[in-house]
C-alpha cells in the first residue's frame, strides 16, 4: 500500500506511520508528504526518511481549484492508494475528496461524534473535554467526507481523563495512543479487517472498539436472537446463556479468549455484528459466534457480508476453517449456512442446553 500523508504541524503521527511501515506494522510505505506549511516539522521527518514532499497552499496556488488539482496530481503520480490526514489544518478539495472517496482517513484527538467539527482542533479539543467533565476521551480514526470530523468511524480507543489533568497532559496521553491506533487502523484497513461496502448509504464493517460499541452489540444480538428464541421456546430459565439474553460480560468473555468482534455500521448506527474466536482444542479452527442481523435488516445481504468478513478475518489470523454450532432443528438456518459453503460435521447434546446442537464447518481456501 502506498500512503500519502497530509500534515500541517509537527508530524508525530506521520512519524508513527513511517515507523510502522519500516517495522512491518503496515505493509506499505509513505509515498508522499504534503503540507500547506513550508515550515512543518512533518517535512523534516519526511526528508529524514527520504520521502518526497510537496508544499501546496494558497500561497503557492491562490486559486482553490488549482490547489486541489496540484495535490490530486501529486498523489496520483506518486501512486498513492490511501490518504492519511495527520494534523492537516485545511479542508481537502472536492476533486481530491472524490478521487479518494472511502480512501481518505483522519485522526481526531477525541471520541467523535463529540468534541468535533469546525474550530475543534488542537488544544481546543482537550480544553472542551476537560470543561465538559467527561471521564473518558481518546482518539478517533474516521473516513474523511466534505464535513469536518463527520465521516464514518473506523476506530476509537478510550483514554481516561484523570483528576488534575490539564489540556496539555491530556493531549500528551491521547497523542501516545494516537501513535498506536493510527498505524494499526491503517493496517486493518489494508488487510480488509475494516471494510467499506459501497451502497446508499455505505456499510462499514469494523472491529468494535469502545464500551459504547459493545453496548450497541448487546442490543443488536438480543434483538436478532429473539426470533430463534421464540421459535424454539428458549427462555431465560431453560437457557440463560442463549444470545437473546446476552450482556456485556458475556461479550467480554469472547474477547478474553482471543475472539474479535465486528460491527456493521450504516450512518453511525450498528445494524449487525459477528465475532470469531479461536478454538482451544483444534488448531486452525475458528468459531463463528453471534452472527446477528436484527429483523429490520434481514434479506438485505448483510448476513452474507458479515459472514464473509468474519471468514476473511479468521483467515488473516491464521485460521484454516470456520466452525459454527446451531440449533439442530433450525433447518432454515442450516440451509442458509449450507448455501454458503458450510457442511454438517455432527450433532451433540449439552446438559446446559435444551436443544441438540448441530456443528457445521467451512474450509478456508
Ligand atoms: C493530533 O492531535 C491529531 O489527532 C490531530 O492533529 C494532531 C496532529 O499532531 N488531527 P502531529 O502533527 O501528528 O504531532
Amino acid at each position: 500500500m502506498r500512503i500519502g500523508v497530509l500534515a500541517s504541524g509537527g508530524g508525530t503521527n506521520l512519524q508513527a506511520i513511517i515507523d510502522a511501515c519500516a517495522g512491518g506494522g503496515i505493509q506499505g510505505q509513505v509515498a508522499l508528504v504534503v503540507s500547506n506549511n513550508s515550515a512543518a516539522g512533518a517535512f523534516d521527518r519526511a526528508r529524514k526518511a527520504g520521502i518526497p514532499t510537496l508544499h501546496a497552499s494558497t500561497a503557492t496556488h491562490p486559486d482553490p481549484a488549482d490547489l486541489d488539482g496540484a495535490i490530486l496530481d501529486a498523489l496520483t503520480e506518486s501512486g498513492v492508494d490511501l490518504i492519511a490526514l495527520a494534523g492537516y489544518m485545511k479542508k481537502l478539495g472536492p476533486m481530491t475528496l472524490a478521487a479518494y472517496k472511502n480512501k481518505t482517513v483522519n485522526i481526531h484527538p477525541a471520541l467523535l461524534p463529540d468534541f468535533g467539527g469546525r474550530g475543534m482542533y488542537g488544544m481546543a479539543v482537550h480544553r472542551a473535554v476537560i470543561a465538559s467533565g467527561v471521564e473518558v476521551t481518546g482518539p478517533t480514526v474516521h473516513l474523511v467526507t466534505d464535513e469536518y470530523d463527520d465521516g464514518p468511524i473506523l476506530a476509537q480507543e478510550e483514554v481516561p481523563v484523570l483528576p488534575g489533568d490539564t489540556p496539555e497532559s491530556l493531549q500528551q496521553r491521547v497523542l501516545e495512543v494516537e501513535h498506536r491506533v493510527y498505524p494499526a487502523t491503517i493496517d486493518a484497513f489494508d488487510r480488509g479487517l475494516i471494510a467499506i461496502h459501497e451502497g446508499s448509504p455505505d456499510t462499514v464493517i469494523r472491529p468494535l472498539c469502545i464500551t459504547k460499541d459493545y453496548d450497541a452489540a448487546v442490543s443488536v444480538i438480543r434483538s436478532a436472537f429473539r426470533t430463534p428464541a421464540q421459535r424454539f421456546n428458549i427462555t431465560r430459565e431453560n437457557c440463560p446463556t442463549h444470545p437473546s439474553f446476552t450482556d456485556r460480560n458475556r461479550l467480554s468473555e469472547i474477547r478474553s479468549k482471543g475472539g474479535v468482534f465486528f460491527g456493521a455500521y450504516r450512518q453511525s448506527r450498528m445494524i449487525g455484528c459477528v465475532a470469531v474466536e479461536p478454538s482451544r482444542d483444534e488448531a486452525g479452527t475458528w468459531y463463528l459466534e453471534k452472527l446477528a442481523v436484527p429483523p429490520d435488516y434481514r434479506l438485505t445481504g448483510l448476513g452474507s457480508l458479515l459472514l464473509d468478513h468474519a471468514c476473511r478475518a479468521a483467515g488473516s489470523y491464521g485460521g484454516e476453517r470456520i466452525s459454527i454450532g446451531l440449533i439442530d432443528a433450525d433447518e432454515v438456518l442450516k440451509g442458509w449456512y449450507r448455501r454458503r459453503g458450510f457442511s454438517e460435521t455432527g450433532t451433540r447434546t449439552f446438559s446446559h442446553l435444551p436443544f441438540t446442537v448441530c456443528f457445521m464447518n467451512r474450509e478456508m481456501t
